[in-house]
């Protein structure tokens, strides 16, 4: 069996404010990418997991701690041999080690003919990660709490992005103690307006609009910590992209182009300035 694992951006992200568990409270329009990693399960007695990068065929990895979280819930001691196809970059802000989670979950739940809900594979999913409940859903969808509550958003008409990353990733972690948030108000979370105005300019499907509505509150901090991403984003603007933001909590940029062409030749280009690039279109049904 196989199964793909898409990428994300954050198209907007909001944050509200840090809660008493030390977790951020958050508000974000998520969106998956055709960019994607693979997975394939095939029959074994045991659990056994591989990686095209060597490096990640570990028991940490996203993905044995999912096999194992499913094996336990459901009681089941069934084997399987995932083997994990890598091609979105780790440290990204991509969100590729979450998604291949959700995939996992997702597989192995047919794989072992368990027939679990989706509300069962929700509540792991929030376990496993604050991003992976989202790749169990999608492909557009707005995400609130630490990331356990999806929205899902009409279908949103297709847009090219490019993405640059440079050498060095960023630690989720460690540009959320970057940011100093406030402690979260008592009173709960006011609306944020860059929700609303991201999903209308997501319904008229203009890439200018899309433009003009992207925010994401980490940039700065991300920015700090790595300075070299104020250039990288000048360079993606010179390279026709309408507006240029840090991916989740980095180091990946992307830009919202105008057309497919203009996507390409940007990532052709951006290759001089920075040793990862893609272009395509981000995804509109699952
Ligand atoms: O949930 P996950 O393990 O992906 O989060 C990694 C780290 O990012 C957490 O340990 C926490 O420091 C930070 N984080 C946060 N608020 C969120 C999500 C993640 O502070 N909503």
């Amino acid at each position: 069996m196989d199964i793909l694992a898409p990428a994300k951006i954050n198209l907007t992200l909001r944050i509200l404010g840090k809660r008493a568990d030390g977790y951020h409270e958050l508000e974000s329009v998520m969106q998956m990418l055709t960019l994607a990693d693979r997975l394939t399960i095939t029959d074994a007695e045991t659990l056994h997991f591989t990686c095209s990068d060597p490096a990640l065929a570990t028991a940490e990895n996203l993905v044995v701690r999912a096999a194992k979280r499913l094996r336990l819930h459901s009681a089941i001691p069934r084997g399987a041999h995932i083997h994990l196809d890598k091609v979105i970059p780790t440290q990204a802000g991509l969100g590729g080690g979450s998604s291949d989670a959700a995939a996992a979950l997702l597989a192995l739940n047919e794989f072992w003919e368990l027939r679990l809900p989706m509300e069962a594979l929700a509540g792991m999913a929030a376990e496993l990660g604050s991003d992976v409940p989202f790749f169990l859903d999608g492909p557009t969808a707005v995400v609130r709490g630490r990331g356990e509550y999806i929205a899902p958003v009409a279908r949103a008409a297709e847009c090219h992005v490019v993405l640059a990353k440079p050498a060095t990733g960023l630690s989720t972690a460690e540009v959320y103690a970057r940011l100093a948030a406030p402690p979260l108000p008592a009173t709960g979370s006011a609306v944020v307006p860059a929700t609303e105005a991201m999903v209308t300019a997501l319904a008229s499907g203009n890439p200018t609009a899309i433009a003009r509505a992207l925010i994401n509150d980490m940039q700065s901090a991300a920015f700090a910590l790595l300075p070299e991403l104020d250039r990288l984003s000048e360079r993606m603007l010179q390279q026709g992209c309408l507006a240029v933001l840090l991916c989740g909590s980095g180091s990946t940029l992307f830009g919202i182009c105008p057309n497919e062409r203009i996507a390409r030749h940007a990532a052709l280009d951006l290759t001089n300035d920075s040793p990862w690039t893609w272009a395509g279109p981000w995804m509109t049904a699952r």
